[in-house]
């Protein structure tokens, strides 16, 4: 009886020795320990024949037995540690992080060429000694027209220029209608009316024109307005300044020429053109093959303007310019069309970030 039982004993730890060798999941593991070692496992059965044996016997199967369930747990513990370390090692595996990827390039902003532009233009008024001032976008007719020598009969300002508000008249009937500012002019007659002279300040903003667009026309764009009263403002100085503005943001070899021109709000008035910086003034499609381009309009202050914010035309005197940012960064940039600073094309932006 008793070496049938250590054989049976025997023959069952071989068995589970090679089950549990053979099981390739942690789960096939789990139901060979209950089928083997469990309370009512192989090895229990097994037991329970001892009930049989003598006395004398019993401490005998007992130590084989006890010997049976040690093999077998160490064999269940030892296939356990290795599936548990060839788990870890696939997920490893399976989520490792390639260090070697390059990361995502951030995107970096940049300001619009025409802000840009701006900022520079500012940059060398306020260095000859100009101050800056700003003005409302929505404008009455006084300040936009009347104030500047612009009489009501103008064709300026007709509405196929001028872009007029839906609302009701300015308080004040001197005023007239709103409108949209057609360009940075009435700044001067707004700060001259708010200052005493001697006063000396460029006004950037944004004005609207009922336009037809094409390459060189859009409905808004931007000015840089200047203006300089005192005592004895003189044509050379306007000339001296213009000429020192258009040194320092083309460059030294840029010529500036004065052309008669009309304005109501200046007399004498100016149109002042620079050496085509695209082609040097060789001739090109940007300066029609002329060498030249037209970049402001510019003046000495008319007594009526002076007139009009209370100003003594007899005890001072003034010039003013106006020009068109667009227009300057266009001849600084080579671009040919106006249209591409407002589409916001990123391919076209991007150049200039
Ligand atoms: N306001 C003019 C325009 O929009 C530009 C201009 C010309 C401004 C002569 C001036 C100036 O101050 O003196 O066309």
């Amino acid at each position: 009886m008793l070496t049938t039982l250590v054989t049976c004993l025997s023959e069952l730890q071989d068995a589970a020795c090679a089950a549990i060798a053979a099981a390739t999941a942690l789960k096939e593991l789990e139901a060979l320990d209950a089928q083997y070692l469990g309370r009512k496992g192989a090895l229990a059965q097994c037991m329970g024949a001892m009930k049989g044996l003598s006395a004398a016997d019993k401490p005998a199967l007992g130590k084989v037995a006890n010997d049976a369930k040690a093999v077998v747990t160490a064999a269940l513990e030892t296939r356990r540690a290795t599936l548990l370390d060839a788990a870890d090692a696939q997920s490893l595996a399976q989520d490792a992080l390639d260090v070697t990827l390059p990361g995502r390039a951030r995107v970096q902003g940049g300001a619009h060429p025409l802000a840009q532009t701006l900022r520079e233009m500012l940059d060398i008024f306020q260095r000859l000694g100009f101050a800056i001032e700003e003005g409302p976008e929505i404008e009455d007719e006084w300040h936009n027209f009347d104030a500047l020598n612009i009489p009501a009969s103008h064709p300026a300002r007709d509405v196929q220029d001028t872009f007029f508000i839906n609302a009701a008249p300015a308080a004040d009937p001197r005023a007239g209608r709103f409108i949209l500012r057609t360009h940075t002019s009435p700044v001067q007659a707004r700060v001259m009316q708010q200052t005493t002279p001697p006063l000396r300040f460029v006004a950037p903003g944004r004005v609207y024109r009922n336009e037809r667009i094409d390459a060189s026309h859009y409905t808004i764009f931007h000015q840089v307005e200047g203006l300089y009263v005192d005592r004895a403002v003189s044509f050379a100085q306007l000339k001296g300044t213009l000429l020192d503005f258009a040194h320092a943001y083309y460059g030294p070899q840029v010529k500036l020429r004065f052309r008669p021109g009309y304005f109501p709000f200046t007399e004498p008035s100016a149109e002042v053109d620079i050496t085509c910086s695209v082609c040097s003034g060789r001739g090109c499609s940007v300066c029609k093959q002329t060498g030249w381009v037209e970049i402001l309009g510019a003046g000495m202050v008319h007594p009526n303007v002076f007139r009009a914010v209370g100003y003594d035309p007899d005890a001072v005197t003034g010039f003013a310019f106006g020009m068109g940012v667009e227009r300057i960064a266009m001849l600084k940039y080579g671009i040919d069309d106006i249209r591409l600073f407002y589409e916001n094309d990123l391919r076209f932006l991007t150049q200039f970030a």
